[in-house]
């Protein structure tokens, strides 16, 4: 028998996202921060940080207009080690009021480059994580249930094959720059139930279809309910993007919302093929589930 409460509503705040829809005084940046408010149907609830973009003063402003404190926030999750997603916690966790715990793969303070223009470190500042009390920091690689129906995927396995890496990363092995083949990577899920599941990913760059595939298995819930995330489409070949979109057709995913490293091309063609069950997300976004009782 199933004792578990249940998730009654899910609130979802994009934080910081690379556009604005200039209707508020929030600022933007490259990269993404999503904040999760997820109540259960026993009255409790718990606050998760989703990322926190590239630098700490733009997510610490928009945390102050929207009156979310940093002593507040429960459990800090970080989808992966690239700068863009985690250049922001530099602040918080420096902050003394603070008492989150941290979230990430075990492989996430490997030392990952890019080539392009130049040579340019791009991973997260493993010293950083040092200033963290131990029993503040979780490390993981496998799939993780942090609170009840609330799941960590650990390391997606790589499934489909047309979903490539992205070009342009390395990570420093025994001397030698090698291609990186980001097993960092992991989306944060939450199980509504008959509602489907909720999928949060920073830039996907496992594949956003490997994720699913990995979401349901995990909570055994084949419907889904809404993906959100960059699903990082933007520097690979329009032949990834078709074949990307026409597999997500085949999930019959109820809302799909886009945003960050998606692109504009790939946007067009989720627009083109979901119509309204597609929404391209803003610094700012408000996304609310509400369970059925
Ligand atoms: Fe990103
Ligand atoms: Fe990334």
């Amino acid at each position: 028998m199933n004792n578990k409460p249940g998730i009654e509503k899910l609130e979802l705040k994009v934080l910081i996202c690379d556009r604005s829809r200039y209707i508020n005084d929030l600022w933007s940046q490259f990269g993404l921060s999503i904040l999760a408010d997820c109540y259960w149907k026993d009255g409790h609830s718990r606050r998760i940080l989703f990322d926190t973009g590239w630098e700490s003063d733009p997510l610490l402003h928009n945390m102050n207009k929207l009156d979310i404190k940093v002593d507040d926030i429960d459990a800090l999750v970080l989808s992966h080690c690239h700068y863009d997603h985690t250049g922001g916690l530099t602040k918080l966790i420096r902050n003394e009021n603070a008492k989150f715990k941290l979230i990430a793969h075990n492989d996430i303070t490997r030392p990952v480059y890019s080539l392009k223009p130049e040579i340019h470190y791009i991973g997260l500042d493993e010293k950083l994580l040092s200033e963290l009390p131990r029993e503040r920091l979780m490390l993981l690689a496998d799939e993780t249930e942090i609170y009840s129906d609330v799941w960590i995927t650990g390391t997606i396995p790589r499934v489909t094959d047309f979903e490539e890496p992205e070009e342009d990363v390395y990570v420093l092995k025994d001397g030698k720059l090698v291609e990186d083949p980001e097993e960092d990577d992991m989306a944060l899920v939450f199980n509504l139930g008959e509602e489907g599941i909720v999928v949060v990913s920073g830039c996907s760059h496992a594949g956003i279809v490997n994720i699913l595939y990995k979401s349901m298995d995990i909570t055994d819930n084949k419907k889904i309910k809404s993906v959100i995330g960059g699903f990082h489409l933007i520097d690979l070949s329009q032949e990834v993007r078709k074949r990307t979109v026409e597999e997500l057709g085949n999930l019959n995913i109820e809302k799909i919302w886009s945003g960050h490293c998606t692109g504009f091309d790939a946007e067009y063609l989720l627009k083109e093929k979901f119509g309204k069950r597609h929404e391209m997300f803003y610094t700012g976004d408000v996304i609310n589930f509400t369970i059925n009782k």
